[in-house]
């Protein structure tokens, strides 16, 4: 406690981007990341190297964001991580050393999993700036490089998932549309930038036919590649002359897809405050495509801040902040879990 407020140190460690942050009554004071770099060459996370960067960034990390917070780890109520889901040995990396520091600090540890977070960032407070938070119940429409999920969220820990992809997370699409591109990774943001500079309506791709809430996103991968070697078979050239219309014009099908279901949701549930989450609500045309069907449709739309969108620890410790008001808090043989489709860890 600090002056009367909760204190939450977050850490998160599931994929590659190490990050500690510290949050007071659900108030950032800091958010610090370290991303790794060394995956750029290999087109792609390397686990084994990813694991071994967690290990030498996080101590620096964690120590930066108590400097930066100007919180003393004495005030600290609550040691919030990321328990799953994510890559094994990077989830290692976070629990052993959030559990190692609550035996040293007396500070009682809380588990996060790592979907919520991208969810609930929504209600991270920024000190001199008011914003309008979701109102309950509100869908999410999360998106990222490893989860594609339509979740309706009762309370800040009541979320049910109401569709998912059965095959790759649109993230993952995306990225490896970039790999067929040769635009190297992640793909996500250059395929963004490369698409405002194409014509979207210029190439269709094979679309999916999937009943109710979920999603696929296999095939049209699978249709881009096939369109992409007959074209080269008749022009080698035929990526570099038309690159920014592909981009466009793949990303158009990819929203497409995720705008369709996610209308779906609000027409079957009759919600109509509307967030968006994960890695890939950073793209600029999914923001735009959100914003544009909210003012046609009268929902009430959150996107979240850029910085908000990759992984990070804020969005950790404000699920932390939020168990901590309910006393939720995890023993310390807690293990990492890669697949934790439980919201309800
Ligand atoms: O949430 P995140 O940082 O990590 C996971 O939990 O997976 O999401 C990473 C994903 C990657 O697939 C990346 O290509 C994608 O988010 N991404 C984007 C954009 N920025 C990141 N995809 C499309 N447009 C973007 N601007
Ligand atoms: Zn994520």
């Amino acid at each position: 406690m600090l002056d009367g407020k909760t204190i939450i140190l977050g850490i998160e460690s599931s994929c590659d981007d190490t990050s500690a942050a510290v949050l007071s009554d659900g108030v950032l004071l800091s958010n610090v990341m370290a991303s790794q770099e060394v995956h750029r060459k290999y087109g792609g996370v390397i686990p084994e190297l990813a694991s071994r960067a967690h290990q030498q960034n996080i101590l620096p990390v964690v120590q930066q964001a108590l400097e930066q917070s100007g919180v003393a780890l004495d005030a600290v109520d609550a040691i919030a991580y990321t328990r799953g889901p994510g890559l094994l040995g990077s989830l290692i990396v976070g629990t052993s050393f959030a559990k190692g520091l609550a035996i040293a600090s007396g500070k009682p540890m809380i588990e996060v999993n790592h979907l919520q977070g991208h969810i609930l960032s929504h209600f991270i407070k920024v000190p001199g700036r008011e914003s309008d938070h979701p109102g309950f119940p509100f869908l999410a429409l999360l998106v990222s490089g490893g989860h594609t999920q339509i979740v309706r969220v009762d309370d800040y820990l009541d979320f049910t998932v109401l569709g998912q992809t059965i095959d790759d997370a649109v993230g993952e699409a995306f990225d490896k549309c970039a790999k067929m591109l040769d635009l190297g990774y992640p793909g996500g943001p250059v395929i963004d930038r490369l698409a405002k500079e194409g014509d979207p309506s210029r190439f269709r791709f094979a679309k999916p036919h999937i009943e109710g809430l979920d999603f696929s996103f296999s095939g049209i991968k699978t249709s881009l590649l096939y369109y992409l070697r007959d074209r080269l078979k008749e022009d080698p050239d035929f990526i570099e002359k038309n690159k920014n219309d592909i981009c466009a014009s793949f990303q158009k099908d990819l929203i497409d897809i995720l705008m369709k279901k996610l209308i779906r949701a609000t027409e079957i549930t009759g919600i109509k405050d509307i967030v968006a989450g994960g890695g890939v609500a950073a793209n600029s045309a999914l923001r735009g495509a959100i914003t544009s069907e909210g003012e046609r449709r009268g929902w009430r739309t959150f996107l979240p801040e850029l910085r908000f969108t990759t992984d990070n620890a804020a969005m950790i410790a404000i699920v932390g902040y939020y168990k901590y008001q309910k006393g939720i808090f995890c023993p310390l043989d807690a293990a990492p879990i890669s697949r934790a489709a439980d919201y309800n860890l």
